[in-house]
């Protein structure tokens, strides 16, 4: 038995120092230390070893085994080494390497996650309403009466059964104020549609962003202060934001806001970027109706609502000369806000 065992390691130690590549490696290690292999089958012999014999024949084995185990990892890692060098000398690093694309945002969607952002900062929570409205959502209740010229249908798509695709989302204030009672405080941004000819400043689906807060003793300063922080936000600290009276159906009174800004094309400029005011009484009482209770009530609580589109606020924010770019899906266009 001894001698087997020491001319056993000697042929394995031969064979793993002969073995060219690592399937041949890995051959000789099937046939070593496999099922049927030499080692293993003289691990099984032990059992027909006197007394006697077994402990010094045991450890024979296990120093045999041990040589074996090594000489098999050495050989391994020399074979995987050279290997490895072949593959690299066959890759020429001189050649231009393959470019990786990054997705990104798309601008309106990274200019939108700042703004809610900074609302966030002041407790407005995200709400939102279908872009699939009615005529109640998206103008009785808002006080604007069937002879306003926004319900023509020439300015709105309507549908066969007389919904409509919201021309903004100050629809979906009045979906907030039916759903929830005052301190009520929500930004919505979304969807918005008309029937408008495409060019450089139009678009017939566009992005706005709506802004509604109801709570007692809210006043315009309330409105002012909010409006001035986040332009001031967007724009830097030192921004002019000027409130110019206006008017809207909804509330009143009414503000357009401008921003102080380096308009397109160069040179700073008033820029009217929103639309805001008070909330009016009769918005609360179709609310009230509507609800069958008086939740809104116009001695108690007061409130404001702000809407602007995000296109034209990207557009001056980033420099871009036309509003098609947003939809055109050009990556030259897209690409450059990738961060
Ligand atoms: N809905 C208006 C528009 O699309 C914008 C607007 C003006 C929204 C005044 C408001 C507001 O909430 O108070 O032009």
């Amino acid at each position: 038995m001894r001698e087997e065992l020491v001319a056993l390691r000697e042929q394995a130690l031969r064979d793993i120092a002969g073995a060219a590549d690592l399937t041949s490696l890995e051959l000789a290690r099937v046939a070593i230390t496999g099922r049927s292999g030499g080692l293993t089958r003289a691990g099984e012999q032990m059992r027909h070893l006197s007394k006697e014999e077994r402990p010094e024949i045991g450890k024979l084995l296990h120093e045999v085994r041990t040589a074996i185990a090594s000489a098999l990892e050495a050989r391994g890692s020399v074979l995987s080494a050279a290997a490895e060098e072949v593959e690299l000398s066959q890759i020429d690093p001189t050649l231009p390497g393959v470019a990786r694309t990054v997705g990104s945002l798309h601008p309106l969607q990274h200019l939108q996650r700042r703004a809610v952002e900074i609302f966030r900062r002041m407790g407005f929570a995200l709400s939102e309403g279908p872009d699939i409205e009615t005529e109640w959502h998206c103008f009785d209740a808002l006080n604007t009466p069937p002879d306003h010229p926004a319900r023509n249908e020439q300015d709105t798509f309507y549908l066969p059964d007389g919904r409509l695709l919201r021309t903004h989302t100050s629809s979906v204030q009045i979906r907030a104020m039916e759903k929830e009672a005052p301190p009520l405080r929500i930004i919505a941004p979304g969807a918005a549609y008309r029937r408008d000819e495409v060019d450089a400043t139009h678009l017939a689906q566009f992005t706005q962003m709506e802004g509604l807060y109801v709570d007692q003793g809210v006043t315009l300063g309330d409105l002012k202060g909010t409006l001035e922080f986040f332009f001031r936000e967007l724009f830097g600290p030192d921004t002019k934001v000027r409130f110019r009276p206006h008017f809207f159906p909804f509330t009143e009174p009414s503000y357009e806001i401008d921003v102080r800004a380096v308009a397109l094309g160069g040179g700073e400029r008033w820029l009217e970027l929103a639309g805001c005011g008070m909330v009016d009484p009769a918005v609360f009482a179709q609310i009230n109706d509507r609800r069958g209770d008086q939740a809104f009530d116009p001695d108690k609580v007061t409130g404001f609502a702000f809407g602007f589109g995000l296109e034209r606020l990207a557009m001056i924010l980033y420099g871009v000369p036309d509003i098609r770019m947003f939809v055109e899906n050009d990556q030259r266009f897209l690409g450059q806000f990738a961060s």
